[in-house]
């Protein structure tokens, strides 16, 4: 029977447990390989996108529900994209940022991290496309840095880094399987990032080794999910980088967590943040407008960027860059409701300041 293995690894998964040994991680992925068609066949796992989709839109809420994804695309592939413990009380917490910066003082109604900062705004709006994997800790973390890199370099500094190095931290996760924001600071921190491009762009020291989603209308890549494509972690780069490593690291200054006055405050100075999103099955339906939950079961935690804030037909929303390519909401963006704490998004607002 497929359902106990499954689950079994599910609470693997949601639980992120750290694989120790590199001998470790290439058995558990060879095994994992062999048992794919077994374990996985999609068919037990079936979802209805048009009951799901015509339920959401018939409730006129504040958003529009359509197709992201291939509409073969098993739940569990779904669940494999959320790549953070829900559960943050479980994980470590940054120090909570001094209360320096958290004045009250008026915020504008409306704020957007691209116009703030032009000179940075080909990075900040960049759509990264994780596969199906969940990185997305290691994916969203190294583009908010890249982000902040560039604003406090005065836009000097204007480098993709490379979540692929990121998801190497062995005590932040396990690359696919995982891992924790937080850590992944903390990992910026004390052992620095590298840049690094996109899948197959052969840019940086580390471009991203794992076969885009590519939204809906194209099949799933190989019909086999990232983590099992994902390779062993090696410090140095690609051959073709004319750099060697230690000459391409970025650190991070100091690292935080936001406590809820200042959220605002701190994209508004130093730009975007990680935060971490409670995933209901509604949400894998977002096209457009501003999220929130209607209907489905959890998913699991999911780690997503924001870069500012606004109000629209009176809702406010918290502006969002996702990381499951340009085709998946809004080209790559969502908005979700501010102020409620919707889906758990406002206990968990990390971030951090680059060394320049
Ligand atoms: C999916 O839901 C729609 C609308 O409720 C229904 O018409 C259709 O038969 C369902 N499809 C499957 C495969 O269950
Ligand atoms: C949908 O919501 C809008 C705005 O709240 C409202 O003006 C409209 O009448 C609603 N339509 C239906 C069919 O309920
Ligand atoms: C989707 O699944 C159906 C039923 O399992 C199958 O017949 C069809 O070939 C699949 N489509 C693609 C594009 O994989
Ligand atoms: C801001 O904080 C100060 C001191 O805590 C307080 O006196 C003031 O009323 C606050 N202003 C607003 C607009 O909340
Ligand atoms: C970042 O990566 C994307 C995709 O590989 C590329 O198009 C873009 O030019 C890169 N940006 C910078 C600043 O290198």
């Amino acid at each position: 029977m497929i359902v106990l293995p499954t689950l079994v690894f599910l609470a693997y998964l949601v639980t992120g447990r750290q694989i120790n040994s590199i001998a470790n991680a290439k058995q558990t992925y060879d095994t994992r390989k062999l048992n794919y068609k077994a374990e996985f066949a999609p068919i037990e796992d079936q979802l209805n996108h048009t009951m799901m989709i015509d339920y959401i839109n018939n409730l006129n809420t504040s958003w529009k529900a359509g197709y992201n994804f291939h509409p073969n695309i098993s739940k569990y592939e779904l669940k494999s994209l959320m790549g953070v413990n829900p559960d943050y009380r479980r994980h470590l917490q940054l120090p909570k940022q001094h209360s320096i910066l958290s004045t009250n003082s008026t915020m504008p109604a409306e704020f957007d991290s691209c116009q703030a900062w032009p000179e940075c705004q080909e990075l900040i709006s960049m759509i990264h496309d994780t596969g199906l994997c969940g990185s997305d800790w290691a994916v969203a973390t190294a583009s908010a840095f890249s982000d902040r890199l560039c604003i406090a370099s005065k836009g000097t500094i204007v480098r993709n880094l490379s979540a692929e190095d990121l998801s190497c931290c062995h005590f932040c996760g396990h690359k696919c399987e995982g891992g924790s924001p937080e850590l992944a600071w903390r990992y910026l921190m004390t052992d620095g990032i590298v840049t690094g491009g996109s899948y197959q762009s052969k840019e940086g020291c580390k471009p991203y080794t794992i076969y885009p989603i590519r939204g809906y209308g194209q099949l799933p890549p190989q019909n086999i999910m990232g983590y099992m494509s994902a390779g062993i972690c090696e410090r140095k780069c690609q051959e073709e980088y004319a750099k060697d490593l230690l000459s391409d690291l970025y650190y991070a200054e100091c690292i935080y967590s936001l406590r809820r006055n200042t959220h605002m405050r701190d994209i508004y100075n130093n730009g975007p943040v990680i935060a971490t999103v409670k995933v209901y099955e509604d949400f894998m339906y977002y096209r457009s407008g501003i999220y929130q939950y209607t209907t489905g079961e959890q998913l699991g935690g999911h780690a997503v960027k924001i870069i500012g804030w606004g109000v629209e037909n009176g809702v406010k929303y918290w502006l969002c860059v996702n990381s499951w390519g340009s085709s998946w909401g809004e080209n790559g963006f969502f908005k979700i409701k501010r102020g409620n704490n919707e889906c758990g998004i406002e206990e968990r607002f990390n971030a951090g300041i680059p060394k320049v």
